[in-house]
């Protein structure tokens, strides 16, 4: 792909696995890593959805994503320590495209570290 393909390349869907558990799930193109996972019926570790609680982090172990610019910014949420190992705020949390793979645990409530 020459420059103007590199630059209008097509948004895609995320094909997303979960490290050790094993779910997979698709992240559609415009959605959050959470909703998405909720959505195929993954019981994601959650409480607020918007992204002050803290307790659906998640380690990105292999792919990529982005926060959108707001207001209030949900990587508070996160010690420098673990942002160096790749996790972020699912509910807030913009797949790129490809595959990934997340370690979270499914089926727990998420440890709630801000407010709700
Ligand atoms: S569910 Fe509360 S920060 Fe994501």
């Amino acid at each position: 792909m020459g420059f103007f393909g590199d630059l209008f390349k097509k948004a895609e869907p995320t094909n997303v696995t979960v490290k050790g558990s094993g779910e997979t799930f698709v992240v559609p193109v415009g959605m959050n890593l959470m909703k998405a996972a909720i959505n195929a019926k993954i019981a994601w570790p959650h409480s607020c959805k918007v992204g002050s609680c803290g307790s659906c982090r998640t380690v990105i172990v292999s792919g990529d994503g982005y926060y959108p610019s707001s207001p209030c910014d949900p990587t508070t949420l996160i010690k420098p320590e673990e942002a160096e190992k790749g996790m972020v705020i699912a509910c807030q949390w913009y797949p790129k495209g490809g595959d990934m793979e997340v370690e979270v645990a499914i089926g727990t409530e998420g440890d709630k570290r801000g407010m709700i």
